[in-house]
């Protein structure tokens, strides 16, 4: 069974749905601690829901990016997690952190990178009259939202519908495309090597990997 640790900073809808699939069996994993860099969020009361361990280490009590990592690594290293998951974890990890977890730390993104890192990316793709809007799973390196992709899920952006909605759909492709992802890293059919993504025949996935949803 694999130690997994989440990272959130909201509502933690992919870790409900990431939850979920290690209680059922497909993930071969358990998570063993739920960090938020934020207070009070409701990822913290799903985390409960599902009896998980969490804590909260609030990034505006630290007066740098390297302290807060530090305090970051105090906790997830006793755990000697085996995975790293950032689902919604919305601050930037320092190289050394980044390094430290190699090949065992990944991350959800929604856009289909290297289209928009960063914020607002709904908005963005709304905005610029894109016809295709999707999300990115990757092993994540030192830069923001970059790092070797794993798979990526896409859907057709229905210009007469609002950014929430867009939102809405784009969460239905996160959770069920993320709890597979973990599903083949735990089980040993994914993994990095010399900063390749591979991919074992079972996976659920293969390389340049790109499902369309119609949701
Ligand atoms: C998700 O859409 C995830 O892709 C995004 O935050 C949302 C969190 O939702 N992550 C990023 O933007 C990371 N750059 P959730 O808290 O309900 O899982």
């Amino acid at each position: 069974m694999k130690k997994i640790i989440v990272l959130i900073s909201g509502s933690g809808s992919n870790l409900e749905a990431i939850a979920k699939a290690c209680q059922n069996g497909s993930i071969a994993g358990s998570i063993e601690l739920v960090i938020s860099n934020q207070p009070n969020v409701k990822g913290l009361e799903r985390a409960q829901k599902f009896h998980l361990m969490s804590n909260v280490i609030n990034h505006k009590e630290f007066d740098s990016r390297e302290s807060f990592d530090k305090a970051l690594l105090e906790q997830i290293l006793p755990v000697e997690p085996d995975l790293i998951v950032l689902a919604g974890f919305m601050r930037i990890l320092g190289k050394d952190f980044t390094q430290a977890f190699e090949g065992k730390l990944i991350n959800i993104h929604p856009s289909l990178l290297p289209e928009y890192p960063g914020l607002n990316t709904h908005q963005q793709a709304i905005n610029n009259g894109d016809l295709m809007h999707g999300i990115s799973i990757h092993y994540v390196n030192s830069n923001l939202d970059d790092g070797p992709i794993i798979a990526q899920g896409a859907l057709k952006i229905d210009p007469n519908q609002s950014e929430a909605k867009l939102i809405n759909r784009i969460h239905k492709i996160e959770h069920a495309m993320y709890p597979k992802v973990i599903e083949d890293i735990s089980k040993g059919y994914i993994s990095l090597k010399n900063g390749a993504v591979v991919y074992a025949k079972e996976s659920h996935f293969s390389s340049n990997h790109m499902e369309f949803f119609n949701v």
